[in-house]
């Protein structure tokens, strides 16, 4: 049976009917969120009983959106493994450090999640078809979940989105459209298209869904780590679906007496050339500014004006987290690092985090004995790669062969 007590606005607190299909608050145009009826989840779920369910994220079915019945549009998405990094600790100085592994999911992205669960439920609510803006792995994750629930999809990316995203949204048999400037850009068309042509905007946050699916990398890290909290967990933040989302589940399990404590120092992650958040933080604002001219390799990060500004900054601040921005070197320096040291190909976005926390560890931000979590949002793979030492070509007789071999192997 489906828990839903109702949508609520996350800033004025209206309550909307979660039968409706929903965007934003009809009262202030703010972020909405689903609310549970977190007694009768408690009620109806143990831990033991879900420890024996089939993995994906719809094993905490009670704590998703789904109805009596309702049947997800999936691919196999969640239950991804928390790694231990215990090379890439020792090499920072800390003892308890892991990464959220979300490369491995469908799409090789965590936006199979939130686009799974939104398209999900937009398709039960009756949408004929999707329109998403996008910087590049949610368009694909869009347009495979609208494959795979038989409805067609537009997705817009600004020029100069990694080519794999693009390939993957067209596999998936959408039609891909580029636009010069950036995922702002792409969401004013979305929002012109969308109700012009009667189809669904999938915009980050502009309906309550995609949060929900972002919510469940919250509920299995509290599973993975023995219904702990980590102490530190960072998150590179573009919209900030999982800055908001994690915190989302994690307090939902609190209220249920799952898990008890405080909740993690929340760390948003950003690229120098498109920092919003690390700003407002900075200058203690209550809301996110645009960023002009946003650059960045790390394509998910390249979001000037999240919509969630406001609710990214909150959990900052009530979490005692941080911002921190980080450059384009320093970003493939750690993918690299990463690589090496625990054979993790990440996205330059979830290597930002290790760049972010080479910094906060040297400056001391962080204790030795910390539990520290990573996000690894992304495959590195889906990428163009960072520079990397060439490969040895090897011709000639054998001898010079071997030579050659032992030669560049330095043996
Ligand atoms: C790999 C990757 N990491 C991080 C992000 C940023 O995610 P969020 O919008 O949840 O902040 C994105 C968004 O496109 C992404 O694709
Ligand atoms: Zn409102």
């Amino acid at each position: 049976m489906s828990f839903v007590s109702h949508v609520e606005c996350t800033i004025c607190g209206h309550r909307h009917d979660a039968k409706r299909v929903l965007s934003v608050c009809e009262q202030c145009g703010q972020m909405l969120a689903v609310r549970y009826d977190l007694a009768g989840v408690k009620a109806g779920v143990t831990k033991d009983a879900l420890r024996s369910r089939p993995p994906g994220m719809y094993r905490f079915r009670e704590l998703t959106p789904l109805d009596d019945g309702e049947e997800p549009v999936t691919l196999g998405e969640g239950s991804t493994p928390l790694l231990a990094l215990p090379r890439l600790a020792a090499h920072l100085g800390l003892r308890h450090l892991w990464g959220k592994d979300e490369g491995q999911n469908p799409t090789g992205s965590f936006k199979a999640r939130g686009l799974g669960m939104a398209i999900t439920k937009a398709r039960g609510l009756g949408a004929r078809g999707f329109v998403i803006p996008s910087a590049g792995n949610a368009g694909g994750a869009a347009a495979v979940y609208a494959a795979r629930c038989g409805l067609p999809c537009a997705v817009i990316v600004p020029r100069g989105t990694p080519p794999a995203a693009i390939a993957e949204a067209a596999i998936g048999g959408a039609k891909v459209f580029t636009i010069e400037g950036s995922i702002a850009t792409a969401g004013k068309v979305v929002a012109k298209v969308a109700p012009q042509i009667g189809w669904f905007d999938l915009s980050t946050l502009k309906e309550p869904y995609r949060l929900e699916g972002k919510k469940t990398m919250g509920l299995e890290l509290a599973e993975q780590l023995g219904w702990t909290m980590p102490d530190i967990l960072l998150y590179p933040t573009g919209g900030g679906t999982g800055l908001v989302g994690i915190p989302k589940g994690y307090e939902e399990l609190r209220a249920m007496g799952w898990i008890s404590g405080a909740l993690p120092r929340v760390v948003a992650v950003q690229a120098e050339g498109c920092a919003p958040i690390v700003k407002a933080f900075r200058e203690g604002a209550e809301a996110t500014a645009p960023w002009d001219n946003p650059t960045t390799h790390a394509a998910g990060l390249r979001v000037p004006s999240p919509f969630a500004g406001r609710q990214m900054l909150k959990i900052l601040r009530e979490t005692r987290g941080d911002a921190i921005a980080v450059g384009e070197g320093a970003i493939q320096d750690a993918q690299r690092l990463l690589g090496r040291l625990e054979g993790i190909w990440t996205s330059p976005e979830g290597a930002a985090l290790v760049a972010a926390l080479t910094g906060m560890k040297e400056r001391g931000a962080v204790a030795a004995d910390a539990r520290v979590v990573l996000v690894l949002t992304g495959a590195g793979i889906k990428y163009d790669p960072p520079p990397l030492p060439p490969a040895v070509d090897l011709t000639g007789a054998d001898e010079e062969i071997v030579a050659a071999v032992r030669r560049a192997l330095g043996v």
